[in-house]
């Protein structure tokens, strides 16, 4: 992947375009079996999935309860470290569906979900655990070929990335999807594909930011070689929105923030509070992106915005606004998050089809690099650019179970 890529609006390719969501419909309709329902009508049923579930905290539980409510799903394990946490999810899934699956890590066993990858009656598994454990547990996925949707951000080392391709390239049919639900947006694929189709002009300046509340989560989140800090953790999200429109990863980046400003007391806590970083794209596109968890209530908010000659995007709103016109355009086609995404990667496990997924492996590494950068920056005080970020491989994440 070249970084120094040129680009303009019209000849960026790549990511999700509208065919490929044609193609992606058309494939998950031959998956679908034909059932009849109370009524005695012919309805599609898809095809019934067995899936597995490996980290049932806050964000795997709510994971959970979507692939429960969509069609075909039967969730046959789950793992978790935690007891409490899994055995309120086994006792989640028996009170839906009359079912209990089998548990796994009640011994705190780190490596349990070892046993899902064993299993040839799973068809996938969705995996949120704290980020230090991606890496790995892609890459063992992936090794047994093992379908899965993971959550963000793919990796937080360079070292984990290599592992990852590595283990792509001698697995290509494996389906991945990584947890960026915006991209399972039609409107702002809509929107996505026309900024790549010149509609705002060549790219000037992308306006982004997040602010969050006070202090905000603790626990892992707050150690960096848990998370990767909140460029990794968090801002990944939108990074892959950079990814998705400019199809480049910024050659440079320089950033510059603080620590210790939230609960100085806390020698464990070692993330960035509050950073503000420009990241250097091709062709003299210039990012500035600013995140922290320093606002007070009122203060809070989001924006990924980008300005082009002849008009903005706002990539959130999915719409464009063009010099001259009272009326901003608005992206076609549905909304969409969590439910769709994980709808998605069903649908693209069922078809066999690693193309299908909205953000694949390739999106998963092209927003971690920029938070590599961003984190390097901050580290050095100086700017950095793309090609030190590769040889910087840094220390494998410690495989510690941490809930
Ligand atoms: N896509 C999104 O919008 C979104 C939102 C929130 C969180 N996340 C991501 O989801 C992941 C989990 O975040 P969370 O908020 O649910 O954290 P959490 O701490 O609430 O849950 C993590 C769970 O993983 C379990 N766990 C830890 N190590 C394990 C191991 N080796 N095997 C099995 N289970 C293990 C813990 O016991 C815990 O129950 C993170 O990567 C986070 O970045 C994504």
């Amino acid at each position: 992947m070249d970084g120094k890529r040129k680009f303009k609006g019209v000849i960026i390719m790549g990511g999700m375009t509208r065919r490929k969501f044609v193609k992606a419909g058309a494939v998950g309709a031959g998956a679908l079996i034909v059932g009849v329902n109370q009524l005695g009508a012919q309805e599609a049923q898809p095809k019934l999935l067995r899936v597995g579930f490996v980290g049932v905290g806050g964000r795997g539980g709510g994971l959970l309860q979507t692939a429960l409510g969509l069609p075909g799903i039967e969730v046959v394990a789950i793992c978790d470290t935690n007891p409490t946490r899994l055995n309120n999810a086994l006792a989640f899934v028996e009170r839906r569906v009359g079912k209990r699956p089998q548990g796994y890590g009640e011994d705190r066993d780190a490596f349990a979900y070892r046993k899902l990858l064993e299993r040839d009656d799973i068809d996938c598994l969705v995996i949120a655990t704290p980020c230090n454990w991606h890496g790995r547990m892609y890459v063992d996925c992936l090794n047994a070929r093992k379908h899965f949707y993971g959550e963000k951000p793919i990796a937080i080392t360079v070292r984990e990335i290599e592992m990852i391709q590595e283990a792509h390239k001698r697995n290509p049919d494996v389906v991945v999807q990584i947890g960026f639900q915006w991209a399972a947006s039609m409107a702002r694929s809509d929107i996505v594909r026309k900024i790549r189709e010149g509609a705002i002009g060549e790219l000037i300046e992308g306006r982004f930011h997040r602010y969050n509340g006070w202090g905000g989560l603790r626990g892992w989140f707050s150690r960096r070689e848990l998370s990767g800090d909140w460029m990794l953790e968090q801002a990944v999200h939108e990074f892959n929105l950079l990814w998705w429109v400019t199809q480049a990863h910024p050659f440079a980046a320089y950033a510059k923030g603080r620590r210790n400003v939230i609960e100085p007391e806390n020698k464990e806590r070692n993330i960035t509070d509050y950073y503000t970083a420009v990241l250097e794209y091709p062709n003299g596109f210039i990012v500035h992106y600013t995140h922290g968890w320093i606002s007070p209530p009122g203060y809070t908010g989001m924006s990924c915005r980008l300005i082009g000659t002849k008009g903005g995007a706002d990539l959130l709103d999915c719409t464009i606004q063009l010099r001259g016109q009272q009326q901003p355009i608005r992206g076609e086609g549905a909304g969409g998050d969590t439910k769709e995404h994980m709808q998605n990667f069903f649908d693209a496990v069922r078809a066999r089809d690693p193309k299908m997924v909205y953000a694949g492996i390739e999106n998963g590494i092209a927003a971690s690099y920029v938070g590599l950068m961003i984190r390097k920056s901050l580290d050095e005080g100086r700017r950095v650019t793309f090609e030190e970020v590769l040889q910087d491989k840094g220390e494998l994440p410690p495989l510690i179970v941490v809930d």
